[in-house]
């Protein structure tokens, strides 16, 4: 009985020519090697089917014993998008005029941030990502595992996901981020990660001129 409940079956994997994947990825480092975050977002409406296709292809990431240990929660209320803008724009001014060190904002400089934050109003879409410790269930606490990195892995896939279907992201951070779970009424428990905001770019849309490390900085073979 106990091994019919864990079952396995085949797994479903294709061979590939190595030439052909070499070029697959090749063409996956130019791909996403074009995704910018932006901080100037349109308005214009995005199909829901697109959002919920890239969430799903998020949640196909590894998670700490399968238990996907995370929520997605997709905000398009207008109301409650100004209610996120005013709770976030509040941390922001605390974070820019009191909390920071000069020096974290001296590393925010080249960003040209301040705590105004038009873009949760304006973008169609805010994704705020949850990571869930545990699950409270008829009464009794249900633990799970890995929910930090198991979100972080998702959230990856998830903004890869939406800049491979054509639209773009900004992963803002105001922090503290429990504001999250009021506005959005959410339990406790769950701790709220990232709100990731996500649209088309305005059009005369610009970014921080800036480079990424190269291979032999970020990758050692042993
Ligand atoms: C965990 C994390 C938190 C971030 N928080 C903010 C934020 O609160 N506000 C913001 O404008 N950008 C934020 N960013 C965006 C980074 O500044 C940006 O990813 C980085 O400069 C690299 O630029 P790129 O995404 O265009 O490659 C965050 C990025 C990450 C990964």
């Amino acid at each position: 009985m106990e091994e019919k409940k864990h079952k396995f079956k085949p797994l479903d994997f294709e061979y590939k020519d190595e030439q052909l994947m070499s070029k697959i990825a090749e063409n996956l480092n130019q791909d996403l090697n074009k995704r910018r975050t932006i901080r100037t977002f349109s308005d214009r409406p995005v199909p829901i089917e697109i959002i919920n296709n890239c969430i799903m292809a998020a949640s196909s990431s590894p998670s700490g014993a399968n238990k996907q240990p995370y929520k997605f929660v997709i905000v398009q209320d207008e109301q409650v998008k100004n209610d996120l803008r005013l709770a976030a724009e509040k941390e922001e001014w605390q974070f820019y005029n009191k909390r920071a060190s000069q020096v974290w904002l001296n590393d925010l400089k080249p960003f040209r941030t301040n705590h105004i934050k038009p873009y949760l109003t304006k973008a169609p879409y805010l994704i705020a990502i949850f990571a869930k410790p545990f699950d409270i269930i008829n009464d009794e606490k249900v633990k799970y595992y890995y929910p930090i990195e198991s979100t972080g892995i998702a959230t990856g896939a998830l903004i890869s996901s939406l800049h491979l279907s054509g639209l773009a992201t900004l992963t803002h951070t105001p922090s503290p981020l429990n504001f999250l779970n009021q506005v959005l009424d959410q339990p406790k428990q769950y701790k709220a990660m990232i709100l990731l905001v996500v649209g088309y770019p305005e059009h005369d849309t610009i970014v921080p001129d800036q480079d990424r490390k190269p291979l032999n900085e970020i990758s050692q073979i042993i």
